[in-house]
């Protein structure tokens, strides 16, 4: 057994600015490591070797989801609200998540995602029309929110007009709940999100359309297959998948373009390659750094440590995808890499289910962008952009570009 001394910082500015020389510091000197979580108590544990995440992800009898089953202390600011947001796939183990799972799996299948391309590709060109008579944008706010947002409240039957609303509620469910935090407003904001989905409820069971939302309220109707708070979590998980991941990695992969001219001239020059490039921009900088908790249910040897029953272990995706075991010159961006096998949308049964959307997505707001503006480029020194402070994901605060 180790013995571990070291304190790694993550969760600053600095380090969100570039964390993978800390994450290669944690694989070479404390690849599972015991410290303490953004507010500085809860004791977590970090996995970031490609070896032990995998494993952790894909042995979900050891290292669950389910942390309500498992903690019975478990105490969150609104226990009402909680069970409206919480009770969805990505919290829930074995049969549960296989249920949940299967309801919606079918919507994101490769061919179901294929026969969107053509609306993908018209609201690519519709953005880049509304922007490009001036030169300049924030890319994050202009460009690469409006795509995957309009894509899933489109596939859900929600009018597009309130996606502003939704940003913000979003944006309060991914940020972590802490002590300075007001909790009447986290409270009033949660309860107009959940009151919106009310109203839309009723509207499609009123009214029932060809979509998501419809095609869910139908199987919550048939009683066994969801429950109410099943079908408001559900919800939650769809907007805020949509909105919180592909469009970050719009935004990290122009930025690692801009970082590697030759790969970006490489990339201009070849559309075709955009298939493979946004497989490397999933790994060497995708959205989601940080796979969810997992509760370990029994003491685990992993990476030279006894991890102990009871524990919550995060296993870093970003790590995982630069490891030297794993991936040949894995520090360097190669837009024609193959094969790939990047953690950017996890591993195992939680794997993402959005995924082939998310790639069509990327491909199309990635190539219509460089082929409509061929010469944008960052506004500002590379060096002076902002992370947002969110622990799981990697998000531009902002992207000003000029063209
Ligand atoms: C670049 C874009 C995306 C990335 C990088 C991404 C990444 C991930 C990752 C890493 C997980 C697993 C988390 C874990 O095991 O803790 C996940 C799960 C999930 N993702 Fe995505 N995602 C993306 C886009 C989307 C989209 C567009 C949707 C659908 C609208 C979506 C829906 C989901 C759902 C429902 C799960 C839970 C699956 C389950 O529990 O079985 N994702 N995603």
């Amino acid at each position: 057994m180790t013995s571990q001394k070291r304190k790694y910082e993550l969760y600053t500015h600095d380090f969100k600015a570039d964390p993978y020389d800390t994450f290669a510091a944690m694989r070479r000197d404390d690849p599972v490591l015991q410290q303490p979580g953004m507010d500085g108590q809860t004791m977590l544990w970090f996995a970031t070797r490609y070896a032990d995440v995998e494993r952790i992800l894909r042995d979900d009898k050891v290292f669950a989801r389910d942390l309500r089953r498992h903690i019975h202390s478990f105490d969150p600011p609104d226990s009402q609200i909680d069970q409206m947001l919480n009770n969805h796939m990505l919290n829930k183990d074995g049969d549960d998540h296989r249920r949940l799972r299967n309801l919606v799996s079918k919507a994101f299948t490769p061919a179901r995602v294929r026969a969107l391309r053509p609306r993908i590709q018209a609201i690519a060109d519709e953005l880049i029309d509304s922007v490009a008579g001036q030169n300049q944008m924030d890319l994050m706010a202009d460009y690469a929110f409006h795509l995957p947002t309009i894509v899933i409240l489109e596939m859900l039957g929600i009018p597009i007009a309130d996606r502003d609303r939704f940003k913000k509620w979003s944006n309060t469910i991914i940020m972590p709940f802490t002590a300075e935090d007001d909790l009447e407003q986290f409270i009033s904001e949660m309860q107009a999100f959940l009151m919106y989905l009310h109203a839309l409820f009723a509207a499609r069971r009123a009214d029932p359309g060809d979509d998501l939302t419809s095609a869910l309220i139908h199987a919550e109707e048939d009683g066994d297959r969801l429950s109410e708070q099943e079908l408001f979590s559900m919800m939650m998980l769809l907007i805020v998948a949509g909105h919180e991941t592909t469009v970050s990695l719009i935004g990290n992969a122009m930025v690692a373009l801009w970082r590697n001219p030759d790969q970006l001239a490489l990339l201009q020059a070849n559309p075709e390659l955009m298939p493979t490039a946004v497989e490397e921009f999933l790994r060497y900088d995708g959205s989601v750094e940080r796979a969810f908790n997992r509760f370990v249910l029994e003491d685990v040897e992993l990476g030279g440590q006894i991890v102990p029953q009871g524990a919550m272990i995060i296993p870093i995706l970003a790590s995982a995808s630069r490891d030297e075991a794993v991936f040949e010159n894995p520090e360097a961006l190669d837009v024609t890499r193959t094969p790939n096998p990047h953690m950017g949308f996890g591993k195992g049964v939680h794997y993402c289910v959005g995924a082939p959307l998310a790639r069509i997505e990327a491909e199309i707001a990635l190539n219509t962008l460089l082929h409509r503006l061929p010469n944008i480029r960052p506004a500002s020194a590379l060096t002076t952009l902002r992370y947002r402070l969110t622990p799981g994901f990697r998000s531009l605060e902002a992207l000003p570009v000029i063209w």
